[in-house]
């Protein structure tokens, strides 16, 4: 299987460059100007667009049990999506049950994955601790290749990581290799203030964001970086969604420590006004944690992006239909929490990024690719237009515009938090593994496409 993309600029995260490139079988093979297609191969003529590494989405949930029900993107819905976006591999999360092995869900989770449509890996989370926890997480580094642990500090009586089972987990990765990221909200302080609201008659998602006001954010997101230097950990702070949890990032950096942040493009995008709509099942739609944000927060998450205080971008798409939201119709506690977007992050990030100036289109590739290609090791496989590098690439019509609407997704859940937006800047063409499987809207994902990708750890400081 051979593919040539001519006549475009390629845009890395370092430079951007006339050339044409050329795919055998999964890899990038040559780059180069006026190279020679090889017989049979398929012609992408990228003409006056840009080549860019395929996205990876660091943050997603596909098929996820959460909150009584399971999101309604599986894994071969929402990766397919992630294609037709310019997406082409996606970082999920195992999340075990308080008590559940690490290995059997992760086991679970792989089954579940296999007919995925885009290259996948797995962050685990580590939900409660014991010895066997210990043991485990060496398992699934050495022979699974997982690098990385995540930390839910929010979801008190379900899934939340109190202070001790945070210490031992980062305390072992360290000792792994691998990197401990958290979800900073403090989970009591949520818990408590929703008692509040509810015990005075403030039921609807109007009462969601005032459960979860930034400084619940902050306070979790400071004292996991504090864990992490006196550990000597790194960390990484998905869904950073205030501009007091990037400041506590960028303290925590101007000292040297190594703490990185990950943007969701809905945070950088959408502001609370959601929260008090009208119609109640618009506002439950957009009921995820941490709650979007005045544009106070947005400006300074862009900011965060562009100063390199906030690192990757990503959607934690986490789908939930109106049914579905509907369950917490009499208490918001009981929304389902999460909302999608793998299949708009790229061109809403564009648009609203690249567009106004905010990044540069190298930069742009830094957030969505390369970035998140280094702090979870899979670079130069991912992250990079190269020779050897995956065959992960979308071509960018950076004129082309199209209006999201959830009628014309291809994800499920029948909702779409950027309904409305006209974004200038879309992907024409995804090649993933080498295969051309989007093309100017017409999609041809294939569930069982996607693999597996190990990544492995970082220099162990023990065995
Ligand atoms: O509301 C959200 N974000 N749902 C998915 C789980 C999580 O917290 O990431
Ligand atoms: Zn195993
Ligand atoms: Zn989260
Ligand atoms: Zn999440």
């Amino acid at each position: 299987m051979t593919t040539m993309i001519r006549g475009g600029t390629v845009v890395n995260a370092d430079r951007a460059f006339r050339a044409d490139v050329l795919c055998s079988n999964d890899k990038v093979v040559a780059i180069g100007e006026n190279l020679d297609a090889p017989a049979g191969a398929t012609i992408i003529d990228a003409g006056g667009q840009y080549v860019m590494p395929g996205g990876i989405d660091t943050h997603t949930h596909m098929q996820l049990p959460f909150m009584g029900t399971v999101t309604m993107d599986d894994f071969y819905t929402g990766t397919a999506a992630g294609l037709a976006g310019g997406t082409t591999t996606i970082m999920d999360f195992v999340i075990p049950d308080p008590k559940q092995s690490l290995l059997e869900a992760f086991h679970t989770w792989r089954g579940w994955a296999k007919k995925s449509a885009a290259d996948y890996t797995f962050h685990v989370a580590v939900t409660w601790w014991d010895p066997s926890v210990h043991e485990e997480m060496g398992v699934l580094v050495r022979e699974h290749g997982v690098n990385s642990f995540k930390h839910f500090m929010a979801y008190k009586n379900a899934i939340m990581a109190d202070d001790e089972t945070l210490v031992n987990s980062f305390r072992r990765a360290l000792e792994l290799g691998a990197i401990p990221t958290v979800h900073a909200e403090n989970g009591e302080l949520v818990y408590q203030l929703q008692q509040e609201l509810l015990k005075k008659g403030i039921t609807g998602a109007e009462a969601h964001p005032l459960s979860r006001p930034p400084e619940v954010e902050a306070e979790a997101a400071n004292r996991a970086i504090a864990i992490a230097n006196v550990l000597g950990t790194p960390v990484y702070i998905v869904h950073v969604s205030c501009a007091e949890s990037l400041d506590a990032i960028a303290r925590a950096r101007a000292k040297g420590q190594r703490v990185y942040g990950e943007a969701l493009a809905g945070h950088l995008v959408i502001d609370d006004s959601v929260y008090r709509h009208p119609d109640p099942e618009f506002a439950r739609g957009h009921v995820m944690s941490p709650p979007f944000r005045s544009r106070h927060h947005q400006d300074a998450l862009w900011q965060g992006l562009r100063g390199g205080n906030l690192h990757t971008t990503a959607t934690d798409h986490c789908t939930f239909c109106a049914e579905q939201k509907a369950a917490g119709k009499d208490d918001f506690t009981r929304i389902p929490n999460g909302c999608g977007g793998v299949e708009e992050r790229m061109a809403v990030i564009w648009d609203a990024g690249v567009n106004t100036g905010l990044l540069t289109p190298s930069e742009f590739v830094r957030v969505t690719s390369t970035n998140a290609a280094q702090i979870f090791n899979v670079y130069p496989r991912k992250g990079v237009v190269a020779v050897g590098a995956d065959a992960d690439l979308v071509v960018w019509d950076p004129n082309g515009s199209r209006t999201i609407s959830a009628s014309t997704q291809f994800s499920k859940g029948g909702f779409n938090v950027f309904e409305g937006r006209t974004v200038r800047g879309i992907p024409t063409h995804t090649v993933a593994a080498g295969k051309l499987v989007f093309e100017r809207g017409e999609l041809r994902a294939e569930a069982g496409a996607g693999r597996y990708i190990e990544r492995p750890a970082f220099t162990p400081t023990t065995a």
